[in-house]
């Protein structure tokens, strides 16, 4: 925006100086007729640039932060026919610039189910390149993560296992990791902690969930703690009766009322103390919505580093950018299994939206924080071309489930 006025403003001037230089030179009709030309010229290109969006496009660049906007009817109108608003960021949080240093630091990795975070688990306990890697055995699940002074340098269900809970959540996490730590460790010490995660398109995380559910996961040993104690069945009432929720339909999965799958990702950011953890009783819904979507986005920025599910090759080259870290293979992108593709109705649709709208407001500042913060790295690596999926890359709604969703791993073996 500022650049297409500054544009507009020095043409202007530019042809006023012409103007006035030459009016001393020719007469009032020849100035007249010059200044009619250049109305017409300036027209021309007017219609000519606007007509390809150019103006469209730079007008609906507008800063939300630090306010928030909760996604009403329009908004999802916007993101069905291609984003929301555009977040932009400053300089210091593009890039945070930690020094980390892992023979003293832990890297606590905040999985969230379904958004590929296996994978990326396993790159961190068997991709690295670190003079002294994490040792992972042929018969156990577990890896020992250990620097060269012994300490624990990455806590993640592969390392740590879940320790602080089955799928902990950042509530937990703070509240868990250094007594966890101080434990495994059996030793007392001070540590910087660089919370990092990865998220997901919601619409596909949330449909992937219902998927893994239907093959009979349930996470239901995840503890839900807050606040000192875990999370009450009045608060949040099972789905189903019986032992899992096997060959749950897309319908049954969107009906139940406390399904843990909405807004996944916004809840298991946020600071869940704000709104009085999982009772929501004399809480207005608008306003706790609200709380935990601004408290999960400032999360989000607080962390150095987070991944994107759907730019895979980016999630690599951001983290070791951040952390001056190495990776031995490149991380390949999970290829579209279009047998995997759901067909799902415009009801179902318009339900998961509504659903996962706090998912999908989060989920657009995620990826703008993050392609900014990738378009910084390459500037800083001499590489200025700006980035062809960036800005105008469009969150067309996708009702396809297209990661390998392979990591069936089963989650409850960690604990
Ligand atoms: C589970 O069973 C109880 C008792 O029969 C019933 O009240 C409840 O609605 C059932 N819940 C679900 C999710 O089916
Ligand atoms: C979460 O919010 C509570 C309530 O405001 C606050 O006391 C606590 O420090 C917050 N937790 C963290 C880790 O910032
Ligand atoms: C939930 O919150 C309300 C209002 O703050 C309170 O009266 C009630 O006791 C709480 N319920 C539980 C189970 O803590």
């Amino acid at each position: 925006m500022v650049n297409s006025e500054n544009f507009a403003r020095r043409t202007v001037h530019k042809y006023l100086q012409i103007i006035r230089s030459k009016r001393k030179k020719m007469g009032w009709k020849k100035t007249l007729s010059l200044f009619f030309l250049m109305c017409a010229m300036g027209t021309i290109l007017f219609v000519y640039f606007c007509g390809s969006n150019f103006c469209s496009f730079h007008q609906d660049i507008t800063t939300i932060i630090p306010q928030t906007v909760i996604p009403e009817p329009e908004s999802m109108t916007a993101y069905k026919n291609g984003r929301l608003p555009f977040n932009e960021f400053e300089d210091n949080e593009l890039d945070r610039n930690p020094s980390v240093n892992l023979d003293e630091d832990v890297i606590v990795f905040l999985h969230i189910q379904k958004t590929g975070g296996t994978t990326f688990g396993r790159h961190l306990v068997k991709n690295m390149d670190l003079e002294s890697p994490c040792k992972c055995y042929r018969k156990k699940k577990r890896c020992d993560c250990y620097s060269k002074k012994k300490t624990i340098w990455l806590f993640s269900r592969y390392s740590t296992g879940w320790i602080c809970g089955l799928h902990a959540d950042w509530t937990e996490l703070t509240t868990c990791v250094e007594q966890a730590m101080n434990k495994k460790e059996k030793s007392v010490r001070s540590r910087i902690y660089h919370y990092i995660t990865i998220l997901r398109d919601p619409v596909k995380r949330y449909l992937s969930e219902w998927k893994h559910v239907q093959r009979g996961a349930t996470w239901k040993t995840a503890r839900l703690f807050c606040n000192g104690r875990s999370a009450s069945r009045d608060e949040i009432a099972p789905c189903y009766n019986g032992t899992d929720w096997s060959d749950v339909t897309l319908d049954e999965f969107l009906d139940c009322k406390d399904n843990l799958a909405r807004n996944r990702q916004t809840r298991m950011l946020a600071n869940l103390t704000l709104i009085n953890c999982y009772n929501t009783t004399g809480f207005d819904v608008q306003k706790r919505d609200k709380i935990m979507l601004e408290s999960a986005k400032e999360n989000l920025l607080n962390m150095e580093y987070f991944g994107l599910t759907e730019f895979q090759s980016y999630t690599q080259k951001l983290f070791e950018h951040t952390f001056k870290l190495k990776f031995v293979a490149e991380f390949s992108q999970l290829p579209v299994t279009h047998s995997d593709r759901t067909q799902i109705t415009e009801v179902q649709k318009a339900k998961i939206l509504e659903q996962n709208k706090l998912d999908i407001d989060l989920y657009q500042f995620a990826k703008d924080l993050f392609l900014q913060r990738v378009r910084k790295m390459k500037m800083s690596e001499g590489d200025d071309t700006i980035l062809g999926d960036y800005a105008d890359s469009k969150d067309i709604f996708d009702d396809s489930v297209d990661i390998e969703d392979n990591e069936d791993d089963n989650d409850e073996d960690y604990i």
